[in-house]
């Protein structure tokens, strides 16, 4: 397998499209979790170039910062805080628009003004999130759920 990405230009359906197949090959045949999570990071990081990439995960009944690509952010996030514990407690995405307008935004950034997060299941359970900030207003639409969710799909949270 190439390590390299073919980083291409196109509507955000397209780059996902190319992306995707090749996320695939970069996962194939590797069991590690903190290994795939972080090239998973790295791929969206190179094709999109996003403020931040990356996965909180849940451990003992908070989120704690996995791998990720950008900025230093807060390490751990109850349940029901912030948009990524708010997914996590309502089991479903979150696309925000302008974080200002979400009450209890956590602001890891300031840089940051739209987000998504999406949650991660293993047999019905969340168990951990995928978080996506940028650096401008209304970033995020069903497109980047619909291939995130794929993404996350991908991996094997064993
Ligand atoms: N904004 C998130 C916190 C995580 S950082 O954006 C990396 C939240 O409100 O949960």
């Amino acid at each position: 397998m190439s390590e390299d990405l073919n980083i291409i230009q196109g509507t955000k359906e397209e780059q996902y499209q190319s992306l995707l197949p090749q996320m695939k090959g970069l996962l194939e045949g590797e069991t590690d979790l903190i290994a795939n999570l972080a090239n998973v990071c790295a791929a969206l990081k190179e094709q999109f170039n996003w403020l931040w990439i990356g996965f909180y995960l849940v451990k003992n009944d908070e989120l704690v910062v996995g791998p990720f690509q950008g900025p230093v952010a807060c390490t751990r996030i109850k349940k029901g805080r912030g948009v990524c514990g708010t997914s996590w407690a309502e089991r479903k995405t979150i696309i925000v628009d302008d974080v200002e307008k979400f009450p209890g935004h956590i602001a890891c950034s300031s840089l940051s003004k739209s987000e998504i997060v999406i949650p991660a299941f293993k047999d019905e359970e969340v168990v951990a999130v995928l978080d996506v900030d940028s650096t401008s207003l209304n970033n995020f639409d069903e497109t980047d759920e619909k291939y995130l969710i794929e993404i996350i799909k991908l991996i094997d949270f064993n």
